[in-house]
């Protein structure tokens, strides 16, 4: 990652880029409330965001992320399927985090690692449950956890 970050230092490449005067106006505006004091990080940053959209990466590829969910665990059997599924996926998920809403409501936060199809499948299990009122797979890092 270090090295990424000099090498990315080492080669920046500067190019023009048109865009509506109204849009950068809006840009300019909010990249200031967010604190950027200069565009150029703040377009970078996006463009680095937009590389970790998992709609733009090969299922292949390895990835870092969280799987954050939200469930009712008074759902018959829903407690213990996704225990069960998270030990099928014990590979994948190295850490966990449970925070008992409310009476009802878990949230839950899985720290995932592993290719993004299998991430991709086990989000998915989990958002198609009767009782899981929220599930997102977000992904952080192009690459695994060395
Ligand atoms: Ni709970």
């Amino acid at each position: 990652m270090k090295e990424k970050e000099m090498k990315e230092k080492d080669t920046l490449i500067r190019f023009g880029v048109s865009m509506p005067e109204e849009l950068v106006k809006q840009f300019d505006e909010r990249i200031a409330e967010q604190g950027y004091t200069n565009r150029s990080e703040a377009i970078r940053d996006l463009v680095r965001k937009s590389l970790l959209d998992s709609e733009w990466t090969k299922s292949d590829q390895v990835v870092a992320g969280t799987i954050v969910m939200v469930y009712d665990h008074h759902i018959s059997n829903l407690p213990l399927y996704l225990m069960e599924l998270q030990h099928k996926f014990h590979h994948e998920i190295i850490s966990t985090m449970h925070v008992h809403l409310n009476h009802d409501q878990c949230l839950e936060i899985l720290v995932v690692k592993g290719p993004l199809q299998r991430l991709r499948n086990l989000h998915q299990m989990i958002q198609i449950q009767k009782g899981v009122a929220y599930a997102e797979l977000s992904v952080s890092h192009l690459g695994g956890v060395e």
